[in-house]
């Protein structure tokens, strides 16, 4: 069954909103703080290993209500239903959205077109399973007879971002295999990656959903050049295999059908990593970590499907989002974790989200007259903090900001773990408070500064602070706590389309400069092809072809 269609801004709860936003607008944190004594605790939701602080928002109890109410009244449940069990909600593709049956236990029943798929996506993990092992022990030999060193993943977007991601996050659990990830078409990326490998000791991964993307084909290609330069044609069997929909373009390719590792079009590509797509993470770090940071994500998709939504994590957290982009009009959200290993994290999240949300035409086919998604950004803190933070503290933007710590470190350093977690509160806590004119004024007195100089400075040094911020503390960094962080956002994800009223699963909004640059290339290599462009495009070609 097709998802519902309403304009969001039609319903009475929306109306409410708009109502209540004028009373809350003008009202600073620090006061609702001072206001409510309860209000860090019932605005704060635990769950497993999550402790999730939304209190630092610019909310009260009666906002998140209404933000329910507007789920309701656009019917959330029944969406959320349709999504897992196999509906077709990605409509403009005819596809259902089942990234969650990927990770759903076995004994699961999700059915697409009266077929239940549990079965196979077990199959395809018990044959990653299989591959995983005996590459990681050295069984699988090269076609020298030498054991695998190095991985190579070669594919782009959801292909890449969210096995680039996860190798990232939990390289504290990896094991020998060292992993390199080519997607840019740019020739100097794959030259860089392969320059210092052993092509007898390599393993190349090749993950396309479609097998059509130009990047993947182009590296894939000339990747294989550079093997077959040192290598006889028989050895791209054992150095060789392939991620995809299209079996038969991968065996044109000239990989054998062992060696391929199917998926599903039910399957995004952005959502993807939980399939075979997710095979260099196994490779990695082992199947076993690749399978808890499955059992990680299947916990989160219970827990969205069965809370309350007042106690449920993604989708409080997506309505948030709307309350900031729709209310307040803020155009931005930053994503702020607070360990090294989370550093692709904000990068992985931005095709997540904008990829997803970035559209303007609602379920019915008309532009919306309302905003959508949000832009997405972030990096790690500390280093956030000396990069960009001064703007979020006092430039003129709002922009609502996710902290994600972790309570425990890896290697257990304290020293440096409680300087880091320092940073991460103090900035919460700076964020929402603030630094008002008396406070700075005493703070100059302390310093002894003239009367000369506190009139110089005192503008400069006042923060106006009700800065919104959402605190994620989780136990420690591990595949399962990963597993749950991601599903977090896929699912808010979700929620979002929903409440927007938009088809958040297609993506065709990265077609149009594809197709120009299919032509554009002719010109750049056929001699005596000439486009029709504008004169600013036609002179950079010019330009390009002539020093070139
Ligand atoms: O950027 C568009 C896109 O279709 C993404 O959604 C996808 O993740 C990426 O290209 C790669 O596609 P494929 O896996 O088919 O090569």
């Amino acid at each position: 069954m097709a998802l519902k269609s309403t304009n969001p801004t039609t319903t009475e709860a929306w109306k409410k909103l708009q109502a209540h936003f004028e009373t809350i607008k003008s009202q600073h944190l620090k006061d609702m703080f001072s206001s409510d004594a309860n209000r860090a605790d019932e605005l704060t939701l635990t769950w497993e290993d999550f402790y999730v602080d939304f209190s630092k928002n610019r909310v009260t109890k009666e906002t998140v209500d209404l933000l329910i109410e507007l789920a309701n009244e656009l019917d959330l449940k029944d969406a959320i239903s349709k999504y897992f069990d196999g509906d077709i909600i990605n409509a403009t593709e005819g596809r259902a959205v089942l990234h969650t049956a990927l990770r759903a236990p076995k004994d699961a029943t999700v059915l697409v077109d009266g077929e239940n798929v549990i079965p196979e996506v077990h199959e395809v993990k018990k044959k990653i399973e299989g591959f995983t092992n005996s590459v990681v022990s050295g069984e699988h030999k090269g076609h020298t007879g030498k054991a695998i060193t190095d991985i190579v993943n070669i594919g782009i977007g959801g292909s890449d971002l969210g096995p680039a991601m996860v190798v990232d996050a939990l390289q504290f659990y990896k094991n020998h295999l060292s992993t390199h990830f080519v997607s840019n078409v740019d020739g100097d990326h794959y030259q860089e990656v392969i320059k210092n490998l052993n092509p007898e000791t390599t393993l190349f991964v090749i993950v396309s959903k479609t097998f059509t993307t130009q990047e993947t084909l182009s590296n894939a290609n000339s990747i294989r050049a550079w093997f077959l330069e040192s290598q006889p044609k028989e050895a791209v069997a054992s150095h060789f295999v392939a991620v995809s929909t299209n079996i038969e373009s991968v065996k044109n390719f000239g990989i054998d059908e062992a060696n391929i590792f199917p998926m599903k079009d039910w399957v995004g590509g952005r959502f993807s990593l939980w399939s075979a797509v997710g095979l260099s993470i196994s490779l990695a770090v082992g199947y076993k970590h690749f399978e808890s940071l499955l059992e990680g994500a299947h916990k989160m998709d219970e827990h969205f499907k069965t809370t309350d939504f007042n106690d449920n994590i993604p989708v409080i957290s997506a309505l948030l989002t709307v309350w900031y982009n729709n209310f307040f009009e803020s155009e931005s959200e930053a994503i702020i974790p607070y360990t090294q290993y989370l550093n692709q994290f904000a990068t992985y999240l931005q095709q997540g989200i904008m990829e997803s949300n970035g559209k303007s035409v609602d379920r019915d086919g008309k532009k919306v007259n309302y905003q959508t998604g949000t832009l997405i950004w972030g990096e790690p803190g500390t280093n956030s903090q000396h990069a960009f933070f001064q703007l979020i503290h006092q430039g003129t933007k709002l922009i609502p900001t996710d902290f994600i710590g972790y309570v425990e470190s890896l290697y257990g350093n304290k020293d440096h773990h409680n300087k880091l977690m320092s940073n991460y509160f103090a900035q919460t806590e700076a964020l929402m408070n603030g630094k008002t004119e008396s406070e700075v004024l005493s703070e100059l007195k302390e310093q002894s500064a003239s009367d000369e100089e506190i009139k110089q400075l005192l503008a400069f040094k006042v923060f106006e602070g009700n800065k919104p911020t959402t605190s994620l503390l989780i136990q420690k960094l591990s595949p399962e706590s990963l597993g749950k962080l991601i599903a977090m956002y896929e699912h808010k994800i979700f929620v979002q389309g929903i409440i927007w009223n938009i088809y958040s699963y297609d993506q065709f909004g990265v077609e149009l400069g594809k197709q120009l640059a299919k032509s554009i290339l002719k010109e750049l290599t056929v001699d005596g092809i000439v486009g029709n462009h504008d004169t600013s495009t036609q002179n950079l070609i010019s330009f390009f072809k002539d020093n070139c």
